[in-house]
């Protein structure tokens, strides 16, 4: 986790540098679809069709931090900082980067559940772990820490 930390420490620093008025961008990588564009479209057509009420957001949090473990690498805040030692390779979404949440569509989060983001530690949860309908329930927890 240390290696991690000096990199994000190191991306900060970065952006420090190329941001004429010291305002903090968010990361492009990050930024960058994960969906493959020829399934872009399919993925961005998926609704939840779970309204956003503290009911709900309450059960995506139960899986959030229970049965589907996101908080093992998302950590409990959101913020991607989990406790995985030895996690290598991208570091997990920070649920709270506003950017990040303007920058996806619902789908898209729902299509990562289901095939993970390929070649980082995010694997796929539906339908293992998590049906798609409290697949939703989570992404309705996830978007609450953006707001
Ligand atoms: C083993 C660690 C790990 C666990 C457990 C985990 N994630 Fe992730 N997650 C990651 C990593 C690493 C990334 C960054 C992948 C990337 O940059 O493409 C990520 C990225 C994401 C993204 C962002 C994808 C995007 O479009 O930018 C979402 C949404 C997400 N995770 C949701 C979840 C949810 C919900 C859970 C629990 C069901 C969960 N994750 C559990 C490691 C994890």
């Amino acid at each position: 986790m240390v290696g991690s930390k000096i990199r994000f420490l190191g991306f900060y620093l970065l952006c420090m540098g190329f941001c004429p008025l010291g305002v903090e961008a968010a990361d492009p990588e990050v930024l960058k679809p994960r969906v493959p564009s020829a399934q872009m479209e399919e993925a961005r057509s998926w609704k939840n069709p779970f309204p956003s009420t503290p009911e709900n957001i309450q059960i995506g949090k139960s899986f959030f931090h229970g049965k589907a473990f996101c908080k093992t690498c998302h950590g409990k805040d959101g913020k991607g900082m989990g406790d995985i030692p030895g996690l290598t390779g991208k570091l997990p979404r920070n649920f709270t980067d506003k950017d990040w949440h303007a920058a996806r569509m619902d789908g898209e989060l729902l299509w990562v559940l289901k095939n993970g983001s390929p070649g980082t530690a995010m694997v796929s949860f539906i339908p293992q772990i998590l049906t798609v309908d409290e697949a939703w329930h989570v992404i309705l927890y996830v978007r609450s820490f953006g707001k």
